[in-house]
């Protein structure tokens, strides 16, 4: 598929066994949430723009690349999209973040809106959304129709496990956002749960139930 990358990078992959052991406690669960975030950060962001700018080596000056501008905005879906963002502010620590608060029906698994606010102007930044989980894909569809709706061009979004049926939806509905997932699962259980995923991200990066 066009425009999707899935991570099988063995330290993503590492890291993506231990979010799914139910052992795993808060702490040690969003510390590797932040670093798989960070590491697939690194290759999502290959494209960002480049300009020259004149530095003073101790023995000469010379015209050398850094990125341009502060182009970059982090959106999370909130809550669980919350995890990775510093890892990816590691990276890019002059990024400006947004907020997309969404949750899911229980019953219907449709996603609802309670909270919007993006950096502004978006039209002229690249946009990585947020969201160690793709499921259904309706979270992820309707984060990407509201950044656009408000201007958004240049969108990534980034999942750390994703359902076949959601990654579908998402590319079949956005084919110009650029989809980084860092594995594929099998499939969704009858509550709409990824298989085997890693249960309920939100509630394991904050503690709650
Ligand atoms: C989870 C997850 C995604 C969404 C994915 O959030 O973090 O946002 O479900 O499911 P989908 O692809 O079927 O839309 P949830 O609604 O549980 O909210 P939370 O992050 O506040 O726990
Ligand atoms: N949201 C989660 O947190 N986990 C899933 O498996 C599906 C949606």
């Amino acid at each position: 598929m066009e425009n999707v990358t899935i991570f099988n990078h063995p330290l993503i992959q590492h890291k993506i066994s231990l979010l799914r052991d139910k052992r795993t406690g808060t702490n040690e669960f969003r510390a590797l949430v932040e670093e798989i975030a960070t590491l697939m950060g690194y290759e999502a962001l290959r494209d960002l723009p480049l300009e020259d700018v004149k530095i003073e080596t101790p023995l000469e000056t010379c015209m050398t690349p850094m990125i341009a501008g502060k182009k970059l905005a982090v959106v999370p879906i909130l809550r669980a999209g919350l995890g990775m963002v510093n890892g990816i502010m590691a990276l890019v620590p002059s990024a400006k973040i947004g907020h997309i608060g969404l949750y899911r029906d229980e019953v219907t698994h449709e996603p609802h809106e309670y909270y919007c606010k993006l950096p502004t102007p978006i039209e002229q930044r690249t946009i990585v959304v947020t969201d160690p989980m793709l499921a259904t894909g309706g979270s992820a569809v309707a984060a990407v129709d509201f950044i656009k709706q408000h201007g958004g061009k240049n969108i990534k979004f980034m999942s750390i496990i994703a359902a076949p049926e959601g990654l579908e939806r998402l590319h079949n509905a956005h084919p110009d956002v650029q989809i980084y997932v860092g594995h594929l699962d099998r499939c969704l259980n009858e509550n709409a749960y990824i298989c085997p995923g890693l249960g309920d991200a939100g509630d394991r990066i904050f503690g709650t139930k």
